[in-house]
């Protein structure tokens, strides 16, 4: 999709659509009705306003009004969209509206888009929002297709056209300075629909070493190092928990690490953030097999690892003034001969052993070791994303994400970063009531303990390997994956963390820069 700004009369704008974004009452109130509206009402003779009343149309959130322009005005039709109450106005009501919008351009095989920009207090990220509602909002995942050949091949928006809201006095210098918002948000959208793409792929396909080498492309393209590690590797580390995981299955695991290091030596000499992944390319559950409703959709159990591999390659654009490394432990979860069994007891490379209860509790497993692994370097600050428990779904439903962690701070700055990014989290707790569930009789803790408070349990495990390290874990079981279209998403990977991430290592570096400047 190409963006381009534009400021002048409204009506004039030549596209196939107009989209005017309204505020629920502001089409009836004469001071509030913005420019692009009232120019166009007054070509179509009040005819805008006429059908927007006949047909229920106030701007509430999800109303839209589709009106034909029969020349009256450049564009070809006008589309009214529902932005709700002002007072309730976030940017992602607008990225929200704007997936909506782009959806119906696209079913009406549209090629070319003009959009009013509203006047809100937040414009920078409004305009963020716009642009990465339009290009969510336009994913499809369609390569398995092979019937609807013409759909596939139909028109999709290529050209939108920003048009800067009037009472704002807009000229070139000014809309030049949006065009870095306007390239931060395709590059943040891009690598969201990448994530998207990595999680819809089917497990048969999407297999530790095709996500290793999926990894390795985009490092050469982005510029970031990579190291890639197989079993023999993990012996070498004595990940026992991870060689637990994986030893069921006859796919060959992958050791993934990325790594982004500023040019400047004193930079690169600064603490790292350190992002983890949760990989597990198929989860059956392993001999604590899975039911068959529970297994159809455990391709999406590597969502974690593909949020860090997206928010990875905005990251190596974004060249921060601190390093950030990325590690993943790739693998299967599966039942057979060579499969880790209940009963077992597992060494991690920590050097604490672990009781299998539950071979289905897996994921922590393989996130131990790695978190381990990851801590060695000494991070600053380490985050974890996992699709871990189906305990934080029922805590949490389907959109949010379960932030732990005991440093205050570290889970206010993913907290706050998730708030900028328009992704909801809400914190969950840590706590030692709960360190019972996981004593065992034999080994110094089990994998799985009582159903109550399973995503705490859950978080209890990995704290156990990550030292005194600030560190927050996301449980994204929830929303890694939509069950029905909304806003910019389609059903299926909504490649949820990808925005926080990148939003949080953007606000690191302004931070920094703002105690280094002062
Ligand atoms: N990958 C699953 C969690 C999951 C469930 C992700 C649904 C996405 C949707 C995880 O490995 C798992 O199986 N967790 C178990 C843990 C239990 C055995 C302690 C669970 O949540 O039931
Ligand atoms: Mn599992
Ligand atoms: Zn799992």
């Amino acid at each position: 999709m190409n963006f381009s700004f534009a400021s002048g009369d409204a009506s004039r704008a030549r596209a196939d659509l107009l989209i005017v974004p309204l505020f629920d009452n502001e089409l009836t109130d004469k001071k509030k009705q913005p420019k692009a509206l009232v120019s166009c009402d007054k070509k179509l003779r009040g005819l805008i306003l006429k059908s927007a009343a006949q047909e229920g149309f106030k701007g509430k959130v999800e109303q839209s009004l589709l009106i034909h322009s029969h020349g009256k005005v450049a564009a070809g039709r006008i589309l009214l969209l529902g932005l709700g109450s002002r007072t309730r106005f976030t940017p992602e009501v607008l990225r929200l509206a704007c997936g909506r919008a782009i959806k119906a351009a696209n079913r009406l095989r549209l090629k070319s888009l003009a959009f009013a920009l509203p006047v809100v207090r937040e414009e920078e990220e409004a305009l963020k929002a716009v642009v990465e509602g339009f290009e969510l909002g336009a994913y499809r995942y369609d390569r398995w297709r092979t019937t609807n050949k013409e759909e596939k091949a139909a028109a999709r928006i290529e050209k939108v056209s920003l048009l800067l809201p009037d009472g704002v006095k807009k000229d070139k210098a000014q809309a030049k300075a949006h065009d870095p918002i306007v390239e931060l948000a395709r590059r943040v959208s891009i690598a969201t629909n990448w994530a998207r793409d990595l999680v819809n792929e089917p497990a048969g396909t999407m297999t530790p070493t095709a996500l290793a080498e999926e990894a390795k492309r985009m490092a050469k393209e982005a510029g970031l190092n990579l190291q890639l590690g197989d079993r023999k590797k993990l012996e070498e580390l004595k990940m026992g928990m991870f060689i637990g995981v994986t030893q069921g299955s006859k796919e060959e695991p992958r050791l993934i690490h990325l790594s982004y290091v500023p040019q400047d030596a004193e930079h690169a000499r600064r603490p790292a953030v350190a992002l983890v992944g949760k990989a597990i390319t198929f989860d059956s559950g392993g001999l604590s097999l899975k039911t068959a409703d529970g297994m159809v959709d455990m391709k999406t159990d590597m969502a974690g690892s593909a949020a860090v591999l997206g928010a990875m390659s905005v990251i190596a654009w974004l060249k921060p003034p601190f390093p950030v490394h990325a590690y993943m432990g790739a693998c299967e979860n599966m039942p057979s001969g060579t499969a880790y069994r209940p009963g077992d007891v597992l060494v991690s490379r920590l050097g604490k052993t672990v009781e299998i209860t539950n071979t289905d509790a897996e994921g922590r497993l393989v996130l131990g070791d790695i978190l381990t692994w990851a801590n060695e370097s000494k991070p600053a600050l380490m985050v974890d994303l996992a699709t871990l428990t189906g305990a934080c779904m029922v805590a949490l439903g389907n959109y949010i994400v379960g932030a732990f962690g005991e440093d205050d701070q570290a889970v206010w700055s993913l907290l706050e970063a998730a708030r900028g990014a328009g992704e909801e989290l809400w914190r969950m707790p840590v706590t030692e009531l709960q360190k019972d569930a996981l004593r065992s009789e034999i080994a110094d803790m089990k994998n799985s303990g009582e159903r109550w408070g399973g995503a705490i349990n859950a978080a209890m495990f990995l704290k156990e390997f990550v030292g005194e390290t600030p560190w927050v874990h996301l449980d994204i079981a929830g929303p890694s994956q939509s069950p029905k279209e909304r806003g910019y998403h389609g059903k299926g990977a909504t490649g949820v963390g990808v925005r926080t991430l990148v939003e949080l290592v953007r606000r690191r570096t302004h931070e920094l820069e703002q105690t280094t400047n002062g």
